[in-house]
């Protein structure tokens, strides 16, 4: 069915808290990736870890290890793979995937390996090569899809070089990206991800986990109420030469504006709560602006990619846009809303990358502080 040079890939990703598969095709080479979702399902954990403000690994692996099956039969079926009730996973003939690829860190390393030996057993029963997939390397390579035309064939190249800035949960980095096969690491978080600092500064003002999204509703409201806190929080590491975050000292400043209100009222009034959420978000879009321009100015881009949970922010995805006016030559890619987040389409993407760079000798093994190279 499948002509010479495509690829029909199941992507499986368990780094964190969304249990993700997603079966891709994918053609092409380094020079001309092309990828098309056939279907991809997630269940999102987030529910469950809400309760404890963050996510709980030992939680999160018993939940990857009871999802995961449910997950792969979903996502099977959305791509046509299977169509009858009685397809058992261990049990029935490879429905037509050639490669597996899974999220091997960086993550919650009693997460990675739940996906790890899922796909590791689904290999051996399938007869298909199982590549290990670096998450970031996934982050990147989601400005590759094009989901509003589904089915249609999708071209988005990316001209080298490029600039990645990733802004998520766990990580804060720019990369300096030769190809697809040549990238490093050029400035990175010194303490908190920019993520993390969401996370903890809603949860300072009583917001559920995760924070990001709420955090950015209330900044929205305040910015359409024209709503803004006279006291300005720091903007970190703005003055330091290179190219490296740091986000624990903001987040303080928040804890300590926050602390000082109490003294006076027993709550934060709805209004304090939309100051802060203002002012903190205001503060993370200049900083990581700020940074980013250095970089590209330093490497002098074709391409500038955004990817990460972060993205997702409203405001922050605006303001990056806006780089277009100072830097028109330069191409901006920020990957559709539902790839923002973590999901296992990205993760289909980087292992076909993987693949094409040869690294199939790589181990399958957990690893949480999993570099990009
Ligand atoms: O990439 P991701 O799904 O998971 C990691 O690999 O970490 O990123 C999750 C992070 C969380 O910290 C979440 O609060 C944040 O992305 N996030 C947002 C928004 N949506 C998600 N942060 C700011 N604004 C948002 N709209
Ligand atoms: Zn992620």
């Amino acid at each position: 069915m499948w002509q010479y040079g495509q690829m029909i890939i199941l992507g499986i990703e368990t780094s964190c808290d969304e249990t993700a598969i997603s079966v891709v095709k994918a053609e092409g080479g380094l020079e001309d990736l092309r990828f098309e979702v056939l279907g991809s399902a997630l269940h999102s954990q987030v529910k469950m870890h809400e309760e404890f403000g963050g996510v709980v690994p030992m939680l999160a692996k018993r939940e990857h290890i009871k999802n995961l099956p449910p997950v792969l039969i979903e996502a099977l079926r959305k791509a046509n793979l299977i169509f009858n009730s009685e397809f058992s996973i261990f049990n029935s003939e490879n429905p037509g995937i050639d490669m597996i690829t899974v999220t091997v860190g960086p993550g919650l390393e009693p997460a990675l390996w739940t996906g790890i030996k899922f796909a590791e057993e689904l290999g051996q029963k399938w007869q298909v090569p199982v590549i290990p997939a670096n998450h970031m390397l996934g982050h990147i390579a989601s400005v590759l899809f094009e989901l509003e035309s589904t089915k249609a064939q999708v071209k988005k190249r990316v001209e080298f070089p490029a600039v990645a800035l990733l802004v998520s949960g766990g990580h804060t980095e720019l990369i300096n990206i030769k190809s697809w096969a040549e990238m490093e690491k050029v400035g990175e978080t010194k303490d908190d991800a920019v993520g993390e600092a969401f996370d903890k500064v809603a949860r300072m003002l009583g917001l559920p986990y995760p924070g990001g999204p709420q955090i950015s509703a209330l900044a929205e409201k305040a910015r359409q109420e024209s709503i803004q806190q006279e006291n300005k929080f720091p903007r970190p590491m703005l003055h330091s030469k290179d190219l490296n975050f740091s986000f624990s000292g903001l987040k303080t400043s928040v804890l300590y504006y926050i602390k000082n209100l109490r003294n006076t009222s027993e709550n934060i009034s709805q209004v304090k709560k939309l100051e802060i959420a203002r002012e903190f978000e205001d503060a993370v879009i200049e900083t990581l602006l700020t940074k980013t321009k250095m970089a590209i100015e330093k490497y002098d881009p074709k391409t500038l990619i955004i990817g990460g949970g972060v993205i997702a922010n409203k405001a922050l995805r605006e303001n990056f846009l806006k780089l277009k006016e100072i830097y028109p030559d330069l191409e901006i890619l920020i990957p559709e809303k539902s790839l923002t987040t973590d999901n296992a389409t990205m993760i289909a993407a980087a292992g076909f990358i993987e693949y094409l760079k040869g690294g199939k000798e790589t181990e399958l093994k957990a690893n949480g502080n999993l570099d990009i190279n």
